[in-house]
């Protein structure tokens, strides 16, 4: 579904990412992760055509879409959850969702918001309050349930967990859990990576700006020197 290949993206004169490669099959659950500062983001705003990369490509369902703009990858099934969230505070949290669903047509957007409301119960209970009045597990929600409303098949997660109490982020990674089983292709980039990996069908460890390992979540999650090696202070426990 998605194959990204070769991309370098520079901010100035920064190279974030040195022709970074990367694959997502249609149903998997695919973990990015890497310590900070590795190109993580980097990598999920270039795919989500929020950067433009210098060199290499991106494409979607074997078409070509590197360099588009947001909005096009958007109606081309695209959507990304970004990180820090980036809810507006000042809307509530039906106006927030709304915004999600611009693509849509006026009646798959009603029959989303109606979906939202059923499976975010948190969201139905503050439906017309506004979104700065959110915890912070909340607003993850919101984040997530408004990418949603474009009905994507490919969403890409950044950090959804940043910030969390840890009861929080269980309620992050049980979302993920039903977003997988509802056949949701999925890109994540998570900082409890033990946790993802484990939950992935396939991870990669990214490390300044260039890809060290790939394989199954499994296979990398068992491999714990390259934890020790790379990501440094996260741990199996660290969660749990
Ligand atoms: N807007 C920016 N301007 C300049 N450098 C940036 C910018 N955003 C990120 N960088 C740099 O690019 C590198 C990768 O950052 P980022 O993709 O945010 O990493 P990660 O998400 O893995 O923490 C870092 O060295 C970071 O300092
Ligand atoms: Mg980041």
């Amino acid at each position: 579904m998605l194959e990204v290949d070769g991309i370098t993206t520079r901010y100035g004169a920064i190279t974030a990412l040195h022709g970074a490669s990367l694959e997502v099959r249609a149903g998997e659950l695919v973990a990015l992760v890497g310590p900070t500062g590795a190109g993580k983001t980097t990598l999920l705003n270039t795919v989500a055509g929020l950067l433009r990369p210098a060199t290499g490509s991106v494409r979607l369902d074997g078409e070509d879409v590197t360099g588009m703009e947001p909005a096009t990858l958007v109606r081309k099934g695209l959507a990304l959850v970004p990180e820090h969230r980036r809810i507006f505070k000042d809307l509530t949290v039906e106006e927030n969702l709304r915004l999600g669903g611009t693509t849509a047509s006026a009646a798959d957007r009603k029959h989303r918001l109606e979906e939202a409301a059923e499976v975010f119960p948190v969201l139905r209970a503050k439906w017309n309050t506004s979104a700065g009045f959110l915890s912070g597990g909340e607003a993850q929600q919101l984040a997530v349930a408004r990418a949603l409303m474009s009905d994507p098949r490919l969403l890409l997660l950044d950090e959804p967990t940043m910030g969390l109490a840890p009861t929080l982020v269980d309620v992050v990674f049980d979302l993920l859990v039903r977003l997988r089983e509802q056949g949701r292709t999925m890109l994540v980039v998570e900082q409890n990576a033990t946790r993802i990996l484990q939950l992935a069908d396939r991870g990669y460890l990214l490390r300044t700006g260039n890809m060290v390992a790939s394989g199954t979540g499994a296979e990398l999650a068992a491999d714990t020197s390259l934890f020790d090696t790379f990501i440094g202070g996260e741990t199996s426990g660290s969660n749990s």
